[in-house]
């Protein structure tokens, strides 16, 4: 069995002082989620007066007890908006994760509405819609726990025509043959409306479910006709009259009984057996002191991967060919997948392995892991000589078009194409995580500094203008402090330009939940129908 062998010294001042700034890491993002969680928590009581659950004991009632709930995004937005990245974090005003309702597999979309009254805001409506794009390609039923009062009124132009792509999702997820199922805990308004009437499955509570186009407000705003909300588009009326709502629940803990309910119906708890595999050779808690919270500093993948793969069972591919890139089969929780890593720039020699290995992961059917720690592609006139360009973009024409699931986890730098090509968020991957120590941009500040620098320095010449040294000096500095700040995984998370933030030690129980939605979305045969399921 070709297990990794460690050479990792666990006892040095090097190892511990790694593992002190990812704990610092961890530390800060763990705080701001918590953050998020207080911001809708002062909406508790408001919430119990009105013989309601606040949003996430929503969540925490629907979901099967002691099953994993692989939450997503939570820190969406964070620092944009009115989400000032300190005090008051929203993580995109919902809640949004994959999770396990009467034995089948879904995707939870809950309103927070403890914050700004479940009202969608711009990066919300990108968390949604991901949040969707997964449920269509993992074949999950979509599940949304509705409490909205619609746009947000102060943010709207810079949402509402995107937020149009969360509706037609759903009558895509509905004509795709995947169930949508909308539990509706309050007030649903305006656009809040359609994320009830698009849905195929419509629970209400009695006495708290509001779903109407125009709420009081906007009624009188829009006609001046004064009206109450029962009278507009209350729980029973849509039960008895309207024919909106199929169930009428008494209370919010019975709504979320009669959703486990409809899931079970469904039967789609279908799992795959699989024989119990064998863990790591190696305690994951060391990822922390191996890994350089400074990407500058290298260090072995190989690694890491002995401490996420069953067994520390990695079989390297070509390792002495393009050796900076790392290529190689092993299995994941008992799932056989290829990996593909960085121990450098990727070069000719490890783009062309790269291509080939990925194009015989896709032959054999397996999934792909990446993980990205790189500066990019090798540059120089040996690089280029070696066809760097086409080369490297043939590695990125593979990874591109494999049809296979691709995975991957920002461990490390994910800098200038080395992005593209390590299966960056515009290439497909199925899932992308980030570790808290990742950044991600162009280049580093220091080389786009550089750049900026030489390029005035030389049209200064050209010109025959005196070149501005002090000016240039500033301009640096400006480079690289945006950089800095830009390039960091917090702001990338905020974008969503990933999934989430992991602790790296969860990374293997990560991976093994996505592999396993991912298998179950291929073992799932959907009937699609053509225009979704109407309401008639
Ligand atoms: N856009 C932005 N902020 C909104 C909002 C909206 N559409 N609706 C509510 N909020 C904010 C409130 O200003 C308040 O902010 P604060 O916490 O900073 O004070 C917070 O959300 C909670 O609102 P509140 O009215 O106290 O909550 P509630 O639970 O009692 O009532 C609603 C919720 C949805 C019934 C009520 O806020 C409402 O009717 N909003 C307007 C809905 C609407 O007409 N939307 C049209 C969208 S096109």
């Amino acid at each position: 069995m070709p297990a990794i062998r460690s050479n990792v010294i666990v006892d040095s001042d090097a190892f511990r002082a790694n593992r002190a700034a990812h704990l610092e890491l961890i530390a800060e993002f763990r705080g701001l989620e918590a953050k998020v969680r207080e911001a809708s928590g002062r909406s508790d009581a408001k919430f119990r007066q009105r013989g309601q659950l606040p949003p996430r004991e929503r969540v925490n009632l629907l979901l099967d007890r002691d099953a994993p709930f692989l939450e997503l995004s939570t820190l969406c937005g964070l620092g944009m908006h009115e989400d000032d990245g300190k005090e008051n974090v929203y993580g995109g005003g919902s809640i949004v994760g994959i999770g396990m309702i009467s034995g089948a597999r879904c995707m939870i979309a809950a309103n927070d509405s403890g914050i700004k009254g479940g009202a969608a805001h711009p990066m919300g409506v990108e968390k949604a819609i991901r949040a969707q794009e997964i449920a269509l390609r993992s074949k999950l039923p979509y599940v949304q726990l509705v409490e909205s009062a619609g746009a947000n009124l102060f943010l709207q132009a810079e949402m509402f025509v995107r937020g149009g792509a969360t509706f037609a999702n759903m009558a895509r997820l509905s004509a795709a043959g995947i169930p949508v199922i909308s539990i509706v805990h309050g007030s649903s308004t305006a656009g809040g409306a359609y994320q009830t009437g698009l849905a195929d499955y419509v629970v209400m509570v009695r006495g708290r479910s509001k779903i109407f186009l125009a709420g009081p407000p906007l009624l009188k705003a829009a006609t001046g006709e004064i009206a109450g909300d029962e009278a507009l588009g209350g729980a029973e009326l849509h039960a008895s009259t309207t024919g909106l709502g199929e169930y009428l629940a008494e209370d919010d803990a019975d709504a979320l009984r009669i959703g486990r309910e409809i899931l079970a119906k469904l039967g789609w708890a279908r799992r795959e057996t699989r024989a119990a595999a064998p863990p790591p050779l190696y305690d994951a808690e060391e990822l922390l002191g191996i890994v350089p919270v400074d990407y500058r500093k290298p260090y072995e993948v190989r690694e890491v991967i002995a401490r996420l793969v069953d067994g520390s069972d990695f079989l390297d591919f070509k390792p002495s060919y393009g050796a900076a890139t790392v290529c190689g089969h092993a299995a994941v929780e008992g799932r056989a997948i290829g990996l593909v890593g960085n121990n450098g720039p990727i070069d000719a020699a490890g783009s062309a392995k790269a291509g080939q290995f990925i194009q015989l992961c896709c032959q054999a059917g397996l999934p792909i892991v990446f993980l990205q720690n790189t500066t990019g592609y090798l540059v120089g006139v040996e690089a280029e000589t070696s066809g760097i360009v086409k080369h490297g973009s043939k590695m990125i024409q593979a990874v591109t078009n494999a049809d296979v699931p691709k995975l991957t986890l920002q461990i490390g730098g994910s800098f200038g194409a080395g992005h593209y090509g390590m299966c960056g968020r515009s290439f497909g991957p199925r899932f992308l995580f980030s570790w808290p120590n990742a950044r991600i941009a162009v280049m580093g500040g220091e080389q786009a500094a550089k750049v900026m620098t030489i390029v005035a320095e030389e049209s200064a010449a050209s010109r025959g203008l005196p070149f501005d040294a002090e000016k240039m000096k500033a301009q640096a500095a400006k480079i690289i402090a945006g950089y800095d700040m830009q390039s960091t995984a917090l702001f990338a998370t905020a974008r969503l330009w990933d999934d989430g933030l992991i602790d790296p030690r969860d990374s293997r129980a990560v991976l093994s939940f996505c592999l396993e939605t991912c298998r179950e979305g291929e073992m799932r045969e959907l009937r699609p129908n053509s225009f979704g399921v109407a309401r008639f």
